[in-house]
């Protein structure tokens, strides 16, 4: 499955579908910082392992990795007949849509696949097949114009020689090319801000250590690395101006999933008085999940905590311990949402009902 080796992450987009339209391209995530190697993803559960086991990750990285791979299972698909045909491609975008449950990203844009299908009945395949290709590419294409924005937005909100907090990685890793929280760094780096980054190291997976270190370094970026609990420290001494971070699923009253860690964040940056802003493409504010309590937190092995990253196991053998990928952000803690369109402010339930698109479902129980 490997492709090439020695290559850097900026040679490629994070997600892409090959020339030939044969398999969906991606970076080994769980290889960097040590080795850059592609990996080509042909079959269902090659791309369901690849999502879950966190080769890519990070919402719209994961979005972008669904549609184009629900392109390929589509085109893979012996059916000539419309009907047999659809049964087919919702069996495998449930089966895509099982790796993982907390990015909206995920099901957002398998959905927006399934749309071009039920929308062209009775379509041929073949026009269905360059639908299909059109979309998935549209999506990926959005993702790096929704990034640009959030970029620009996000920067208006910093000086020049800021500190900047992140926690985990919402950088161009986890996205196509700029990433979302990280987007107004690279632009700001770009026009010669000069930020002085702390990344949060991110257990259990060290996200933050893995890959935001490692692309804001390349990019030349001012980037200091800390453990998650200095976060605190650094704070205190006055180094942060304010914390950038990324969203897995934003519920409709604001309330945030994002990589474990994050509410402490939160927490911290309100008690030293720092602005705490989400950069959120709104593909991934949900006004369907209604609180924070509604979303489905997603719980990985226990291994990844007691021995993961270690020579020998880190933790007495029997121990409980619990894994949760993500948590949630009060939205009372939330300074401003940077989106696209602009920066959101409370109350936030009302400023995402006047998004383009968004539109709270109707008789809600
Ligand atoms: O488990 P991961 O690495 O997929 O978690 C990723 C995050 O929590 C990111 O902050 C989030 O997906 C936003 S990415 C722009």
């Amino acid at each position: 499955m490997t492709l090439e080796k020695e290559k850097t992450i900026m040679d490629h987009d994070t997600v892409s579908l090959d020339d030939e339209g044969n398999a969906v391209v991606i970076i080994d995530q769980t290889l960097l910082p040590v080795r850059t190697e592609l990996i080509r993803l042909k079959t269902a559960e090659e791309i369901w392992n690849a999502i879950y086991l966190l080769k890519v990750r990070g919402a719209p990285a994961i979005g972008v990795t669904a549609a184009f791979g629900i392109y390929l299972l589509a085109k893979s698909c012996k059916e000539e007949n419309y009907d047999r045909f659809l049964a087919n491609f919702r069996k495998n975008k449930e089966y895509l849509d099982s790796s993982r449950p907390t990015a909206v990203n995920l099901s957002w844009a398998l959905n927006r696949m399934e749309c071009v299908v039920t929308e062209h009945p009775g379509a041929s395949v073949a026009e269905l097949l360059t639908l299909l290709k059109k979309e998935a590419e549209e999506i990926r294409d959005e993702d790096i114009r929704v990034c640009r924005k959030i970029g620009e937005y996000g920067l208006t909100l910093l000086k020049k020689g800021d500190g900047i907090l992140t926690h985990c990685n919402a950088g161009r890793l986890a996205a196509v090319r700029y990433g979302t929280a990280t987007a107004p760094i690279y632009l700001g780096q770009e026009k010669g801000y000069g930020f002085h980054v702390y990344a949060d190291e991110t257990r259990p997976l060290l996200q933050g250590a893995r890959l935001t270190a490692y692309e804001l370094l390349f990019a030349g970026v001012d980037v200091t690395l800390i453990c998650d609990n200095m976060a605190s420290a650094v704070m205190k001494n006055g180094w942060v101006n304010a914390v950038l971070v990324g969203c897995d699923r934003v519920a409709a009253n604001g309330d945030t999933a994002n990589k474990i860690g994050t509410s402490g964040v939160a927490v911290l940056a309100a008690h030293y008085g720092i602005p705490f802003y989400v950069c959120a493409p709104t593909s991934t504010i949900d006004l369907s999940t209604p609180t924070g309590a509604d979303i489905r937190i997603e719980e990985r092995k226990p291994e990844e905590v007691s021995e993961m990253w270690y020579r020998e196991r880190m933790a007495p053998e029997g121990v409980k311990i619990f894994n949760p990928a993500f948590d949630v952000t009060d939205h009372s803690l939330i300074t401003g949402f940077v989106t696209e369109y602009g920066i959101l402010r409370a109350p936030f339930a009302e400023a995402f009902r006047k998004l383009p698109g968004k539109r709270e479902p109707e008789n809600r129980d």
